[in-house]
Protein backbone atom coordinates (compact mmCIF):
# COMPACT_ATOMS: atom_id res chain seq x y z
CA UNK A 1 0.00 0.00 0.00
CA UNK A 2 1.52 3.37 -1.24
CA UNK A 3 2.42 5.61 2.09
CA UNK A 4 3.48 2.59 4.27
CA UNK A 5 6.75 1.11 2.35
CA UNK A 6 7.39 -2.56 3.25
CA UNK A 7 10.56 -1.55 1.65
CA UNK A 8 13.02 1.33 2.28
CA UNK A 9 12.46 3.66 -0.23
CA UNK A 10 15.30 4.57 -3.35
CA UNK A 11 17.65 7.22 -2.59
CA UNK A 12 17.60 10.91 -4.79
CA UNK A 13 19.83 9.56 -7.72
CA UNK A 14 21.29 13.21 -7.41
CA UNK A 15 22.18 15.50 -4.55
CA UNK A 16 19.22 18.24 -6.65
CA UNK A 17 16.83 15.82 -6.49
CA UNK A 18 13.85 16.17 -3.75
CA UNK A 19 12.84 12.67 -4.43
CA UNK A 20 13.52 9.37 -6.26
CA UNK A 21 10.91 10.34 -8.76
CA UNK A 22 12.32 13.97 -8.78
CA UNK A 23 12.00 16.79 -9.27
CA UNK A 24 15.27 18.14 -9.58
CA UNK A 25 15.84 21.92 -7.64
CA UNK A 26 18.47 24.50 -7.15
CA UNK A 27 20.21 24.16 -3.54
CA UNK A 28 18.00 26.74 -2.73
CA UNK A 29 14.89 27.92 -3.30
CA UNK A 30 13.59 31.34 -4.03
CA UNK A 31 9.69 32.16 -2.95
CA UNK A 32 7.35 34.82 -4.57
CA UNK A 33 5.35 35.64 -1.61
CA UNK A 34 7.22 39.22 -1.04
CA UNK A 35 7.51 39.36 -4.53
CA UNK A 36 4.68 42.79 -5.29
CA UNK A 37 6.23 44.53 -2.38
CA UNK A 38 9.89 44.33 -3.03
CA UNK A 39 12.15 47.34 -4.02
CA UNK A 40 14.16 44.72 -6.70
CA UNK A 41 10.86 42.31 -7.90
CA UNK A 42 7.84 44.79 -7.72
CA UNK A 43 7.71 45.54 -11.15
CA UNK A 44 7.78 42.69 -13.96
CA UNK A 45 11.08 44.51 -15.39
CA UNK A 46 12.64 44.63 -11.88
CA UNK A 47 11.71 40.81 -11.22
CA UNK A 48 13.04 40.03 -15.10
CA UNK A 49 16.38 41.09 -13.66
CA UNK A 50 16.05 39.60 -10.11
CA UNK A 51 15.17 36.40 -11.78
CA UNK A 52 18.22 36.48 -14.32
CA UNK A 53 20.13 37.69 -11.12
CA UNK A 54 18.90 34.41 -9.26
CA UNK A 55 19.67 32.09 -12.13
CA UNK A 56 23.16 33.61 -12.64
CA UNK A 57 23.47 32.76 -8.87
CA UNK A 58 22.46 29.49 -9.16
CA UNK A 59 18.39 29.41 -8.16
CA UNK A 60 16.75 28.04 -10.86
CA UNK A 61 13.45 27.27 -8.42
CA UNK A 62 11.14 29.13 -7.86
CA UNK A 63 8.00 29.12 -5.48
CA UNK A 64 4.66 30.18 -5.77
CA UNK A 65 1.04 29.58 -4.84
CA UNK A 66 -2.22 31.06 -5.94
CA UNK A 67 -2.85 33.35 -3.29
CA UNK A 68 0.42 35.39 -3.29
CA UNK A 69 0.42 38.88 -3.24
CA UNK A 70 -3.46 38.92 -3.07
CA UNK A 71 -3.99 36.71 -5.91
CA UNK A 72 -1.54 38.43 -8.16
CA UNK A 73 2.07 37.34 -7.75
CA UNK A 74 1.99 34.85 -10.44
CA UNK A 75 0.88 37.22 -12.85
CA UNK A 76 3.74 39.56 -11.92
CA UNK A 77 5.79 36.42 -12.49
CA UNK A 78 4.20 35.25 -15.68
CA UNK A 79 5.11 38.67 -16.83
CA UNK A 80 8.52 38.74 -15.57
CA UNK A 81 8.88 35.42 -17.28
CA UNK A 82 8.65 37.26 -21.07
CA UNK A 83 10.63 40.09 -20.11
CA UNK A 84 13.12 37.72 -19.63
CA UNK A 85 12.48 35.55 -22.18
CA UNK A 86 15.05 32.85 -21.61
CA UNK A 87 13.68 29.41 -21.74
CA UNK A 88 11.16 27.76 -19.54
CA UNK A 89 13.06 24.44 -19.28
CA UNK A 90 15.90 26.28 -17.04
CA UNK A 91 13.75 27.15 -14.39
CA UNK A 92 11.59 24.84 -12.08
CA UNK A 93 7.98 26.25 -10.86
CA UNK A 94 6.64 25.01 -8.03
CA UNK A 95 2.90 26.72 -7.15
CA UNK A 96 0.29 25.37 -4.17
CA UNK A 97 -3.44 25.59 -4.39
CA UNK A 98 -6.38 25.49 -1.96
CA UNK A 99 -6.40 28.44 0.22
CA UNK A 100 -9.16 30.55 -0.60
CA UNK A 101 -8.73 33.89 1.20
CA UNK A 102 -11.46 37.03 1.65
CA UNK A 103 -10.13 39.44 -1.01
CA UNK A 104 -12.04 41.42 -3.68
CA UNK A 105 -10.23 39.44 -6.53
CA UNK A 106 -12.30 36.31 -4.91
CA UNK A 107 -15.98 37.83 -4.31
CA UNK A 108 -17.67 34.39 -3.79
CA UNK A 109 -15.35 33.94 -0.22
CA UNK A 110 -17.50 35.06 2.47
CA UNK A 111 -14.96 33.23 4.75
CA UNK A 112 -10.89 32.27 4.70
CA UNK A 113 -10.96 28.43 4.15
CA UNK A 114 -9.51 25.36 2.66
CA UNK A 115 -10.71 23.51 -0.83
CA UNK A 116 -9.32 20.46 -1.86
CA UNK A 117 -12.36 19.33 -4.07
CA UNK A 118 -11.01 18.14 -7.02
CA UNK A 119 -12.71 20.53 -9.14
CA UNK A 120 -11.41 23.79 -7.15
CA UNK A 121 -8.00 22.17 -7.44
CA UNK A 122 -7.88 21.79 -11.18
CA UNK A 123 -9.57 25.08 -11.66
CA UNK A 124 -6.55 26.75 -9.48
CA UNK A 125 -4.11 25.18 -11.83
CA UNK A 126 -5.27 26.17 -15.08
CA UNK A 127 -5.73 29.76 -13.62
CA UNK A 128 -2.06 29.18 -12.63
CA UNK A 129 -0.56 28.18 -16.00
CA UNK A 130 -3.01 31.44 -17.31
CA UNK A 131 -0.61 33.78 -15.22
CA UNK A 132 2.22 32.13 -15.07
CA UNK A 133 2.03 31.84 -18.50
CA UNK A 134 3.16 28.48 -18.81
CA UNK A 135 2.23 25.02 -20.60
CA UNK A 136 3.28 22.95 -17.13
CA UNK A 137 3.88 23.04 -13.20
CA UNK A 138 6.88 20.96 -12.03
CA UNK A 139 5.58 20.80 -8.81
CA UNK A 140 2.07 21.30 -6.86
CA UNK A 141 1.53 21.57 -3.81
CA UNK A 142 -1.67 21.67 -1.06
CA UNK A 143 -0.97 24.10 0.85
CA UNK A 144 -2.84 23.57 3.95
CA UNK A 145 -4.42 20.13 5.14
CA UNK A 146 -7.85 20.59 4.56
CA UNK A 147 -10.39 18.73 7.42
CA UNK A 148 -13.10 18.11 5.13
CA UNK A 149 -10.97 16.71 2.45
CA UNK A 150 -12.31 13.32 0.48
CA UNK A 151 -9.07 11.89 -0.26
CA UNK A 152 -10.36 9.92 -2.70
CA UNK A 153 -11.86 12.27 -4.87
CA UNK A 154 -8.65 15.02 -3.87
CA UNK A 155 -5.90 12.58 -5.43
CA UNK A 156 -7.99 11.51 -8.21
CA UNK A 157 -7.55 15.21 -9.25
CA UNK A 158 -4.31 14.95 -8.77
CA UNK A 159 -3.55 11.65 -10.82
CA UNK A 160 -5.63 13.53 -13.99
CA UNK A 161 -3.36 16.45 -13.58
CA UNK A 162 -0.30 14.25 -13.36
CA UNK A 163 -1.38 12.34 -16.45
CA UNK A 164 -2.29 15.07 -18.29
CA UNK A 165 1.06 16.58 -18.17
CA UNK A 166 0.38 19.75 -16.84
CA UNK A 167 2.13 19.27 -13.53
CA UNK A 168 5.32 17.31 -13.35
CA UNK A 169 4.80 16.29 -9.56
CA UNK A 170 3.18 16.57 -6.51
CA UNK A 171 3.64 17.36 -3.00
CA UNK A 172 1.80 19.07 0.18
CA UNK A 173 3.06 21.48 2.77
CA UNK A 174 1.78 21.85 6.70
CA UNK A 175 0.71 18.77 6.68
CA UNK A 176 1.03 16.52 9.74
CA UNK A 177 2.76 12.90 9.05
CA UNK A 178 -1.01 11.42 9.48
CA UNK A 179 -2.12 13.27 6.96
CA UNK A 180 0.94 12.91 4.61
CA UNK A 181 -0.16 9.29 4.94
CA UNK A 182 -3.68 9.26 4.29
CA UNK A 183 -3.37 11.18 0.75
CA UNK A 184 -0.34 8.84 0.01
CA UNK A 185 -2.13 5.72 0.84
CA UNK A 186 -4.92 7.13 -2.58
CA UNK A 187 -2.09 8.75 -5.04
CA UNK A 188 -0.46 5.93 -7.53
CA UNK A 189 2.48 8.52 -7.44
CA UNK A 190 4.76 9.49 -4.39
CA UNK A 191 4.04 13.37 -2.67
CA UNK A 192 7.87 14.05 -3.26
CA UNK A 193 7.86 16.97 -0.79
CA UNK A 194 6.28 18.20 2.48
CA UNK A 195 6.48 22.67 2.65
CA UNK A 196 7.16 23.02 6.24
CA UNK A 197 8.18 25.82 8.59
CA UNK A 198 11.25 25.49 9.99
CA UNK A 199 14.53 27.61 11.00
CA UNK A 200 16.85 28.28 13.91
CA UNK A 201 13.92 29.63 15.68
CA UNK A 202 10.72 27.46 14.03
CA UNK A 203 12.30 24.22 16.10
CA UNK A 204 8.73 21.78 15.92
CA UNK A 205 9.11 20.38 12.74
CA UNK A 206 12.07 18.43 14.65
CA UNK A 207 10.51 16.98 17.71
CA UNK A 208 6.75 16.21 15.95
CA UNK A 209 7.62 13.84 13.30
CA UNK A 210 7.48 15.28 10.29
CA UNK A 211 11.34 15.07 9.92
CA UNK A 212 11.41 11.69 10.79
CA UNK A 213 8.82 10.96 8.18
CA UNK A 214 10.55 12.86 5.65
CA UNK A 215 13.93 10.60 5.94
CA UNK A 216 11.55 7.04 6.50
CA UNK A 217 10.49 8.37 3.00
CA UNK A 218 12.94 10.02 1.61
CA UNK A 219 11.16 12.74 0.79
CA UNK A 220 13.52 16.21 1.54
CA UNK A 221 11.50 18.93 2.87
CA UNK A 222 11.18 22.49 1.59
CA UNK A 223 11.51 24.80 4.50
CA UNK A 224 9.33 28.20 4.60
CA UNK A 225 10.97 31.48 6.19
CA UNK A 226 13.57 29.46 6.84
CA UNK A 227 15.30 33.25 8.36
CA UNK A 228 12.05 33.54 10.88
CA UNK A 229 10.45 35.79 8.05
CA UNK A 230 13.11 38.30 9.13
CA UNK A 231 12.39 38.10 12.83
CA UNK A 232 15.71 36.59 13.53
CA UNK A 233 17.07 40.02 12.83
CA UNK A 234 14.86 42.16 14.53
CA UNK A 235 15.96 41.09 17.96
CA UNK A 236 12.06 41.09 18.50
CA UNK A 237 11.65 38.10 20.72
CA UNK A 238 14.13 37.03 23.79
CA UNK A 239 14.65 33.42 21.58
CA UNK A 240 15.89 35.83 18.28
CA UNK A 241 17.91 37.33 20.05
CA UNK A 242 19.58 34.18 22.05
CA UNK A 243 19.72 32.62 18.34
CA UNK A 244 21.16 35.78 16.66
CA UNK A 245 24.05 36.01 19.32
CA UNK A 246 24.73 31.94 18.85
CA UNK A 247 24.73 32.58 15.58
CA UNK A 248 27.08 35.43 15.51
CA UNK A 249 29.34 33.26 17.58
CA UNK A 250 29.12 29.77 15.71
CA UNK A 251 29.51 32.10 12.17
CA UNK A 252 33.04 33.81 13.85
CA UNK A 253 34.32 29.93 14.56
CA UNK A 254 33.54 29.49 11.00
CA UNK A 255 34.58 32.10 9.81
CA UNK A 256 31.25 32.88 8.25
CA UNK A 257 30.37 36.73 9.20
CA UNK A 258 26.50 36.57 8.54
CA UNK A 259 24.26 35.18 10.62
CA UNK A 260 21.93 34.67 8.36
CA UNK A 261 23.91 32.06 6.06
CA UNK A 262 24.71 30.18 9.34
CA UNK A 263 21.20 29.90 9.89
CA UNK A 264 20.15 28.35 6.51
CA UNK A 265 24.11 26.47 7.11
CA UNK A 266 22.15 24.63 10.33
CA UNK A 267 18.90 24.00 8.71
CA UNK A 268 20.29 22.32 5.67
CA UNK A 269 22.60 20.28 8.53
CA UNK A 270 19.28 18.33 8.71
CA UNK A 271 20.03 15.03 7.14
CA UNK A 272 16.33 14.90 5.91
CA UNK A 273 18.26 17.48 3.55
CA UNK A 274 15.93 20.31 3.76
CA UNK A 275 15.53 23.02 0.77
CA UNK A 276 15.20 26.41 2.13
CA UNK A 277 12.86 28.82 0.27
CA UNK A 278 14.19 32.30 0.36
CA UNK A 279 12.20 34.91 0.97
CA UNK A 280 14.64 38.01 0.66
CA UNK A 281 13.25 41.21 -2.45
CA UNK A 282 17.45 41.59 -2.15
CA UNK A 283 19.86 39.72 -4.84
CA UNK A 284 22.61 41.21 -2.77
CA UNK A 285 21.49 38.72 0.24
CA UNK A 286 20.56 36.17 -2.10
CA UNK A 287 24.44 36.10 -3.18
CA UNK A 288 25.50 35.73 0.56
CA UNK A 289 23.03 33.12 1.66
CA UNK A 290 23.91 30.95 -1.64
CA UNK A 291 26.78 30.25 0.14
CA UNK A 292 25.08 28.21 2.95
CA UNK A 293 25.15 25.72 0.94
CA UNK A 294 28.88 25.52 0.85
CA UNK A 295 29.12 24.81 4.32
CA UNK A 296 28.53 21.97 6.80
CA UNK A 297 28.34 22.32 10.17
CA UNK A 298 30.04 20.96 12.92
CA UNK A 299 27.59 18.66 15.21
CA UNK A 300 28.38 21.04 18.38
CA UNK A 301 28.15 24.14 16.60
CA UNK A 302 24.89 22.71 15.29
CA UNK A 303 23.78 21.46 19.33
CA UNK A 304 25.05 25.24 20.58
CA UNK A 305 22.96 27.08 18.34
CA UNK A 306 19.70 24.62 18.95
CA UNK A 307 20.46 25.41 22.88
CA UNK A 308 20.29 28.94 22.15
CA UNK A 309 16.75 28.72 20.12
CA UNK A 310 15.27 26.31 23.10
CA UNK A 311 16.81 28.67 25.85
CA UNK A 312 17.72 25.24 27.58
CA UNK A 313 20.42 22.39 27.02
CA UNK A 314 19.40 19.23 25.88
CA UNK A 315 18.37 16.62 28.58
N1 LIG B 1 3.92 26.89 2.40
C1 LIG B 1 3.58 27.88 3.20
O1 LIG B 1 2.61 27.82 3.96
C2 LIG B 1 4.42 29.12 3.18
C3 LIG B 1 4.21 30.12 4.15
C4 LIG B 1 5.02 31.26 4.11
C5 LIG B 1 6.01 31.37 3.12
N2 LIG B 1 6.16 30.37 2.18
C6 LIG B 1 7.20 30.46 1.13
O2 LIG B 1 8.45 30.70 1.75
C7 LIG B 1 9.05 31.84 1.17
C8 LIG B 1 9.93 32.51 2.17
O3 LIG B 1 9.18 32.97 3.31
P1 LIG B 1 9.69 34.26 4.08
O4 LIG B 1 9.68 35.40 3.15
O5 LIG B 1 8.95 34.36 5.33
O6 LIG B 1 11.22 33.80 4.32
P2 LIG B 1 12.44 34.39 5.11
O7 LIG B 1 13.61 34.26 4.17
O8 LIG B 1 12.53 33.71 6.43
O9 LIG B 1 12.12 35.92 5.39
C9 LIG B 1 12.24 36.91 4.41
C10 LIG B 1 12.14 38.25 5.09
O10 LIG B 1 13.31 38.41 5.89
C11 LIG B 1 13.93 39.62 5.58
N3 LIG B 1 15.37 39.45 5.69
C12 LIG B 1 16.14 38.50 5.11
N4 LIG B 1 17.43 38.67 5.46
C13 LIG B 1 17.48 39.74 6.28
C14 LIG B 1 18.53 40.40 6.97
N5 LIG B 1 19.79 39.97 6.89
N6 LIG B 1 18.21 41.47 7.74
C15 LIG B 1 16.93 41.91 7.85
N7 LIG B 1 15.89 41.33 7.21
C16 LIG B 1 16.16 40.24 6.43
C17 LIG B 1 13.53 39.90 4.14
O11 LIG B 1 13.62 41.28 3.85
P3 LIG B 1 14.29 41.79 2.47
O12 LIG B 1 13.33 41.44 1.38
O13 LIG B 1 14.42 43.27 2.69
O14 LIG B 1 15.61 41.09 2.34
C18 LIG B 1 12.11 39.40 4.12
O15 LIG B 1 11.21 40.39 4.62
C19 LIG B 1 7.86 32.69 0.67
O16 LIG B 1 8.21 33.58 -0.37
C20 LIG B 1 6.96 31.60 0.15
O17 LIG B 1 7.39 31.19 -1.15
C21 LIG B 1 5.39 29.26 2.20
Amino acid sequence: MPGTPTHTPPVPDAQSCLHAEGPRLSPLVWGAWRSREGEETGTPAKLARFLDGCLQLGISSFDHADIYGDYGAEALFGQALKEWGGKRSALQLVTKCDIALLSPQRPGHVVKHYNTCGDHIIASVEQSLRNLGTDYIDLLLLHRPDPLMNPDNTADALDRLLRSGVIRHIGVSNHNPSQVRLLQSRLGRPLVTNQIEFSVTSLAPLFDGTLDQALELRMRPMAWSPLGGGGLFTGATEQARRTLAALEAVGAEMGIGDPGTVALAWLMRHPSRPVPVLGTTRLDRVRTYMQAAQLKMQRQHWFQILEASQGHEVP
